[in-house]
């Protein structure tokens, strides 16, 4: 910050994360953008899935994570154990549902720190407050008409790795 005078102040500018929109009309679309995150992803990455009840955030997830461990992979939703991991060829994954967590240090329990030396998928990630990690991608689920639409806020470097139109997000 850069004081001028007695009173005013000059902040830095907000930071401006690179955001791209996507309509997802159907099912096969959300699947479609889990495969090519999973195609993106790299050892390190979380993606926070948001989204109502019933946005679409482990129909994303379950084809990510099927991308990386294979088409046959059981990926049911981790609702009432929370988390699930999975093995893959290029990195591990998991899986997380944090609906039901009661408090923010719960997540440590699960896993969390571990979770972040492989690929964090977390859906309710909002649970985690504080301890959300920094550099993240963030994945909007909204409900548009019958489909749904997807808005992708980078605070990592996705922009680099995933094409499309990225603005900065408002
Ligand atoms: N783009 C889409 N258009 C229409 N329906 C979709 C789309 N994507 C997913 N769905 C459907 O929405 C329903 C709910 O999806 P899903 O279980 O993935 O939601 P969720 O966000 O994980 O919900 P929860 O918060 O309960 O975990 C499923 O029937 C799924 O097939
Ligand atoms: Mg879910």
């Amino acid at each position: 910050m850069t004081h001028i005078g007695l009173n005013r102040t000059v902040k830095p500018a907000a930071m401006a994360h690179p955001a791209l929109t996507l309509d997802l009309p159907d099912d096969a679309a959300t699947a479609a953008l889990g495969a090519r995150l999973g195609a993106a992803a790299r050892p390190g990455d979380v993606i926070a899935l948001y989204g109502d009840l019933g946005a679409g955030k482990t129909t994303l997830a379950r084809a990510l994570i099927r991308h990386l461990a294979g088409p046959e992979t059981e990926a049911p939703s981790p609702t009432f154990t929370l988390v699930q991991t999975y093995q893959t060829p290029a990195l591990a994954i998991w899986h997380f549902d944090l609906y039901r967590l009661e408090h923010p240090g719960e997540a440590r329990e699960l896993g969390l720190e571990e979770a972040v030396d492989g690929l964090a998928l977390i859906e309710w990630p909002e649970r985690l407050g504080r301890d959300l990690p920094a550099a993240r991608l963030e994945v909007r689920l909204s409900f548009g008409g019958s489909g749904r639409i997807a808005r992708l806020v980078d605070c990592d470097d996705w922009s680099t790795r995933i094409d499309g139109d990225w603005r900065p997000h408002q």
